[in-house]
């Protein structure tokens, strides 16, 4: 007999195979049952007629609750209408073990129960779908890399100094010396851009964000390129070319799952080049004569952010920011250096922020300038200035979180549904 996954099951037409896997739902009237099981490959349908099958098999599929473990062995019969184009026909069914009361049951739960049970909820067939999306889109992430001979450069996370800011780091205990989980593997990345010229690295990243948002996570992962000799013109073009091939191989490859969530594909599949790019000075422009309160020197905040996006069908690069309101290390616009050489790419239909990147200061003085006026400790970047002291380049990256990518290319409005275990806002169960 042959062994079968669910997904393989349309080769197998006319055979009779044996399967494992759970039952997500019955339904029997009298004679004949409905089991839907699940294997991870797929779902379908087992249907078990009291005519058929020994006395075993029909005492198994009455066991057989919600959550429980099976064997199938069962003729694969084509059906159409079927989500894989098949059922089983049942020939005989055994239960390996009987799942006691599932707690997530078909009717609906609130999203602070379903968070209690993650571990649970994984099974869900829309939660499937969303964790496809994102292992297909991390593959699709390092692809672009490495077909493009970047080379992957493992940033730590156990680190002594703050890239983004001292107010949202992770302290922990290092052998009596304070470290702090990183927030970006960015500093480690420039040094490896002069060993190899074009790295990325991707990995977790943390940050104690102490507001409860849907789009913030304490612990995220990112994406981030970095490239010798690439200036800013260059970067918003490696973050467009990088964000349109990644889209479209996401609408390729996860056209089953994107189904599943209900995703409207039609808005991602206007993500082509050229994106629009405007100014920050232009965008407190256009924000004030929408007649939103906002000053030139003020952040943006989601709101402002989703105004700005509904304006455009397709990402939104914002360029060119206050320097006093971005990172220590922003080169700063040579023809008006109170700009920084920052961007900042807005997700279309109001995911916000995917992207953060600038191009690098490479100059010694004035980044050493930097660092005091940041009020960081000096001894702590002695090493990052070392890349300005041997041979100074021009340089830029970018970082993109995983999870608001995965939001967007999934349609779902909160991060928690993008991560398998997230990380939120006193929430660390399970
Ligand atoms: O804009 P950010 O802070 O940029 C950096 O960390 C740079 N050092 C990256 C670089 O140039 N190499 O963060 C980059 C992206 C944001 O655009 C957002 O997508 C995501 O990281 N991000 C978060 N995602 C989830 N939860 C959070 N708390 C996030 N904070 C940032
Ligand atoms: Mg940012």
């Amino acid at each position: 007999m042959t062994d079968a996954t669910i997904r393989e099951l349309s080769r197998h037409v006319g055979e009779t195979v044996r399967l494992r896997g759970w039952v997500e739902n019955k339904r029997s009237s009298g004679k004949i049952a409905f089991l839907q099981i699940r294997d991870g490959s797929g779902v379908v349908q087992a249907v078990v007629s009291r005519a058929e099958v020994d006395d075993a098999s029909w005492e198994a599929v009455a066991a057989a609750s919600q959550e429980s473990t099976v064997h199938v062995v069962g003729a694969v019969k084509e059906d159409r209408r079927a989500p894989g184009g098949v059922e089983l026909v049942t020939e005989s069914l055994g239960v390996d073990a009987v799942s006691e009361e599932y707690p997530i049951t078909p009717k609906e739960h609130g999203v602070a129960f379903l968070m209690e049970h993650r571990h649970l909820w994984l099974r869900s067939s829309r939660q499937r779908a969303a964790l496809k999306v994102r292992s297909e889109a991390v593959r699709a992430i390092r692809d672009y890399f490495h077909d493009r001979e970047f080379v992957l450069i493992d940033s730590p996370i156990l680190t002594p100094a703050a890239c983004e800011g001292t107010s949202t780091l992770f302290e922990t205990d290092y052998f009596g010396e304070p470290a702090f989980l990183s927030q970006s593997g960015q500093l480690y990345l420039e040094p490896a851009a002069a060993a190899f010229g074009k790295v990325f690295c991707f990995g977790p990243t943390f940050r104690a964000e102490k507001s409860k948002t849907r789009r913030h996570l304490m612990e995220f992962w990112m994406v981030e390129p970095e490239v010798a000799f690439l200036e800013f013109d260059g970067l918003c073009e490696l973050a467009e070319d990088f964000l349109t091939r990644v889209v479209a191989r996401v609408l390729d490859r996860c056209a089953e799952d994107l189904k599943v969530l209900e995703r409207d594909t039609s808005a991602l599949e206007k993500v082509v080049g050229p994106f629009p790019r405007i100014t920050y000075t232009e965008a407190i422009e256009a924000l004030r004569e929408k007649g939103v309160d906002i000053e030139w020197g003020d952040d943006f905040g989601a709101d402002e952010e989703t105004q700005l996006a509904s304006l455009h069908d397709r990402p939104l690069m914002i360029t060119r920011f206050p320097a006093s309101m971005k990172a220590f290390y922003m080169e700063p616009d040579a023809e008006d250096p109170k700009l920084a050489l920052g961007l900042d790419v807005i997700a279309p239909e109001g995911y916000g922020e995917i992207i953060g990147g600038s191009q690098r200061i490479h100059d010694p003085e004035l980044l050493e300038r930097r660092i005091r006026e940041h009020e960081l400790p000096a001894e702590a970047f002695q090493w990052y200035l070392d890349i300005r002291r041997y041979g100074t380049f021009p340089h830029s990256g970018f970082g993109m979180g995983l999870e608001r990518f995965v939001a967007w290319m999934s349609g779902l409005a909160h991060l928690r549904e993008t991560i398998p275990y997230p990380r939120m806002l006193y929430r660390i169960y399970p």
